[in-house]
């Protein structure tokens, strides 16, 4: 997969930062595997797991982040090309979201090499949401309608890619020890910048472009967005306990209650996601989003 587009022209370091993810040259596998990435870690319910069960919901947790990013990325994509249709939007503001979009368009292309380059997560066949049209043409349709509700929502997951970082460096030796440390290392270098961001181009926009309207397209995004990551969760539920018999056997809603539990796990345990919380709180507080009563719920 090569990074060619025609209207943009990153610097020379950018391009070799990201050289490495324009082809399949992906070296992640069982020898990767940490437990502190499976889902459940620090709970009385992961010892309940096999070790073969940890290492399956290993990959495809992480199958879940990755898709989660890429779906992320390639909305703000869509959201730059809608609002750079609108005349009243000054160019400043086009440039800035222009400048976020073409990063983000490295960042899907990496995210994507990765996942079809590690033969180890089966992306060909296990597809997460990715793949799922439904939820693909709800989040095109809210974000096509309402460019600027992913900004604060936005912000957060961006944030979340932050804290994950954090967290695999703690486990890994070095940031080449494997492809998916090195994509997160080289991913948030760029997203470092972009939470900031995200929140200035909420401020510069949302009088422009109206302000119910971004609010209750956040909101709409929100939601949408949850669902996503829940049903997300679900098929991570689906693909690691594929065959077990007898009385461990999940019936649907036993499939249903783990799922729960793990979206549970996800923003209740899971480091990450404490971090990014606490990042998304402090730049409420710092940068003051206008309106900003309306999206504390993103918070939360
Ligand atoms: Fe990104
Ligand atoms: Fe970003």
């Amino acid at each position: 997969m090569k990074f060619n587009n025609h209207f943009y022209s990153p610097n020379d370091q950018f391009k070799a930062k990201w050289s490495n993810f324009e082809n399949s040259k992906i070296n992640f596998n069982l020898d990767h595997f940490k437990e502190e990435l499976v889902p459940f870690y620090g709970t009385k319910d992961f010892e309940n797991f096999t070790r073969e069960e940890k290492i399956q919901m290993f990959f495809e947790y992480i199958k879940f982040v990755s898709e989660a990013f890429l779906l992320f990325e390639q909305l703000i994509i869509v959201s730059e090309r809608s609002i750079r249709k609108n005349k009243n939007i000054p160019f400043e503001f086009k440039e800035k979201l222009w400048h976020i979009a073409q990063e983000e368009m490295y960042h899907s292309i990496g995210f994507k090499t990765f996942l079809n380059g590690s033969t180890q997560l089966n992306w060909k066949n296990h597809k997460i949401y990715y793949h799922t049209k439904i939820i693909r043409t709800s989040l095109c349709f809210i974000v096509k309608n309402f460019p600027t509700c992913l900004f604060l929502p936005g912000a957060k997951l961006e944030a979340s890619s932050l804290g994950y970082y954090v967290e695999l460096k703690k486990l890994y030796d070095s940031n080449h020890h494997n492809s998916w440390l090195e994509l997160n290392a080289i991913h948030s270098q760029d997203e470092a910048h972009h939470v900031p961001m995200q929140f200035e181009l909420h401020n510069d926009s949302i009088l422009k472009l109206g302000a119910l309207k971004t609010i209750v397209g956040s909101l709409l995004f929100f939601i949408a967005l949850q669902l996503t990551l829940f049903l997300g969760i679900r098929q991570v539920v689906e693909y690691s306990f594929p065959q077990i018999k007898g009385a461990r056997r999940l019936t649907p809603l036993k499939k249903w209650i783990l799922t729960v539990k793990m979206a549970h796990w996800s923003v209740r345990n899971n480091e990450s996601y404490i971090a990014a919380r606490r990042m998304t709180k402090r730049y409420f507080q710092s940068q003051k989003p206008k309106f900003g009563i309306f999206f504390k719920y993103i918070t939360w």
